[in-house]
């Protein structure tokens, strides 16, 4: 089981920060789980000079571009340096804020140029009953991968997350059912992209309202790897309740 802990910016305090670290660790130990920690950027180097070898670190994002004259841009070999070994990418909120599907799919290429593992975001804003929210998340994956090469696009791992659950409590976020279906599509598209049997390989994520009163029928569905959790990841004792929960 693997959760990546999405800490966007509610923890603006480094000792709040510590303090998830030092549980993270302890969770990590105790169930078998991997626990990925996306921090804000400025505290992956005081985290990551800590970690041992129980947590690994992500950013939550990177910059489209690689370098030279572009104020407050992060790149990707930056947050590698920091202690980041993944990447969140074309997450909604960046998506809302004007990310574009080139900009995405430039972003996963940096990542992985720079040895970052991608976490690559996908989803609908909304479900219509034509089905055209499986077009768009079909469109989401394809852009971002299609330009890789087949090892490239190994090493992506896909979070499935609505918009429409993210940020949502429990009750709003989607049914076992529904994730079901959403998985094995998401591996169908993914079969067509990755080279040979590497499909049935490749990690999909499920995020957005996983909380402590979820995760475990989330956990049950088939295929589904692990989470990407926001805000229940940013509280040691909520954090607590659903990593034990999802293990
Ligand atoms: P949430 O966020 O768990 O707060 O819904 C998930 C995400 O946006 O990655």
């Amino acid at each position: 089981m693997l959760i990546v802990a999405n800490w966007k910016a509610y923890i603006a305090d480094l000792k709040k920060a510590q303090a998830l670290l030092t549980q993270s660790k302890r969770l990590a130990r105790a169930t078998n789980t991997t626990i990925i920690l996306a921090p804000p950027g400025p505290f992956l180097g005081a985290l990551a000079a800590k970690r041992g070898n129980l947590v690994a670190f992500a950013a939550q994002d990177v910059s489209s571009i690689t370098g030279g004259a572009h104020t407050g841009e992060v790149t990707a070999l930056t947050y590698r340096e920091s202690g980041a070994a993944y990447a969140i990418v074309g997450h909604s909120e960046r998506r809302t804020a004007g990310d574009t599907g080139e900009m995405v799919a430039e972003k996963v290429a940096h990542a992985l140029a720079n040895e970052l593992t991608p976490v690559l975001c996908v989803g609908e804003a909304v479900r219509d009953e034509q089905g055209r929210y499986l077009v768009s998340v079909r469109e989401q994956i394809t852009s971002a991968l299609m330009p890789l090469t087949g090892k490239e696009r190994r090493q992506v791992i896909i979070a499935y997350e609505p918009r429409w659950a993210i940020g949502q409590h429990a009750e709003h976020a989607i049914t076992p059912t529904d994730l079901g279906e959403m998985i094995l599509y998401i591996r169908k598209v993914l079969a067509e992209l990755l080279p040979g049997r590497s499909a049935t390989g490749a990690q999909v994520l499920y995020g957005g309202a996983v909380e402590a009163e979820n995760v475990r029928a989330l956990a049950q569905v088939a295929q589904v790897d692990g989470f990407l959790v926001g805000h229940a990841s940013t509280d040691p004792g909520t954090f607590t309740a659903l990593v034990r929960a999802a293990a």
